[in-house]
């Protein structure tokens, strides 16, 4: 089988480097990778070119798309979600510029290619939003559809994007008069908070539970930046167990994509925090967290 193309961008961060790893232990793919920042030596080994680059910069895509025919794009690159809300202009530019620039250059691909080229998008479960406390536990599980009133730009960001995702895949140049072939299958997954046994996080807003089970395996002290009881009051779910290069792969290959969710309540992640901080920190060896959270 010839190797397939894969763009990366936001090479470089938590789900990046699972992602790379991950492809690359597949070894049948060429992978692109895009990135503002540099990748270490061992990361960018694992990549066919390793572009130090920003996704704002449409000659840089454009010189991209006349090089290589693509066959997916995973598009990672993005300002998480605290940045997001103390820069909201710069993660408007980033988070939806940056993705309509992908979205042109994957859908560019497919038409020039004139064949399907799948577009993976890792959304959030920031898109959704309830009112108050009492919304939200009389709402409990909700569904796909359901609630998405984002309330940070983070969560705005994300939903947007989903839907011109949805958009450049079903609805693109809906006005021309003939059809032209070749078009872009867009998946979205709304992940929940995860951690990495690699990288430590870079502004999202559950970087706490991250944050203390690096300085539990690394034997420090950690300071929990929110109040003891807000992990309750969240209901955020935490499935660290899961692998999340493993569900990009699946949801590539997905026949019917769904946006992905995993519901655990707050009081079982916070159970779950306390028995892997407790297992690190009577084994002081970080490499352990790898079993608990390998992307
Ligand atoms: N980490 C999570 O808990 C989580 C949860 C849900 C969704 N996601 C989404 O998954 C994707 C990857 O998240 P992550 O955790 O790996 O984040 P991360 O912050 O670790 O990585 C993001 C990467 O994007 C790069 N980047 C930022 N702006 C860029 C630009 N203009 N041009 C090129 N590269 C740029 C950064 O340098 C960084 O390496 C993001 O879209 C994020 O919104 C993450």
């Amino acid at each position: 089988m010839a190797p397939r193309t894969i763009l990366i961008t936001g090479a470089s961060g938590e789900i990046g480097h699972g992602l790379i790893h991950r492809l690359a232990e597949q070894g049948r793919d060429r992978i692109l990778a895009l990135d503002l920042h540099a990748a270490e030596d061992a990361l960018r080994a694992r990549c066919y070119r390793f572009l130090t680059g920003d996704i704002a910069d449409t000659a840089l895509l454009e010189n991209l798309a006349a090089a290589y025919d693509l066959d997916v794009i995973y598009h990672l690159a993005a300002l998480l979600s605290t940045k997001s809300e103390r820069q909201p202009r710069l993660a408007h530019r980033v988070n939806v510029d940056g993705t309509l620039n992908l979205l042109e250059l994957g859908v560019g691909q497919a038409r020039q290619q004139q064949r399907e080229i799948k577009f993976l998008y890792p959304s959030s479960i920031a898109v959704y939003g309830l009112p108050d406390l009492q919304t939200k536990r009389r709402a409990a599980k909700v569904k796909e559809d359901e609630w998405c009133e984002p309330r940070t730009m983070y969560g705005i960001n994300k939903l947007y994007c989903e839907r011109l995702g949805r958009y450049y895949a079903r609805y693109y140049r809906q006005l021309d008069a003939q059809e032209t072939a070749g078009h872009l299958d867009f998946r979205g997954l709304r992940f929940p908070g995860l951690i990495s046994a690699f990288t430590v996080p870079t502004g999202g807003t559950s970087d706490y539970a991250p944050e203390m089970l690096h300085a539990a395996a690394a034997g420090t002290p950690y300071a929990c930046f929110v109040r003891a009881r807000t992990a309750d009051a969240r209901d955020v779910q935490h499935r660290q167990f899961q692998s999340v290069g493993q569900r990009l792969l699946r949801a590539h290959s997905a026949r019917i994509p769904r946006v992905a969710r995993d519901l655990r309540t707050g009081r079982e992640a916070t159970e779950h925090r306390g028995q892997l901080a407790a297992r690190c920190g009577r084994r002081r060896r970080p490499r352990r967290l790898g079993v608990a959270a390998r992307l």
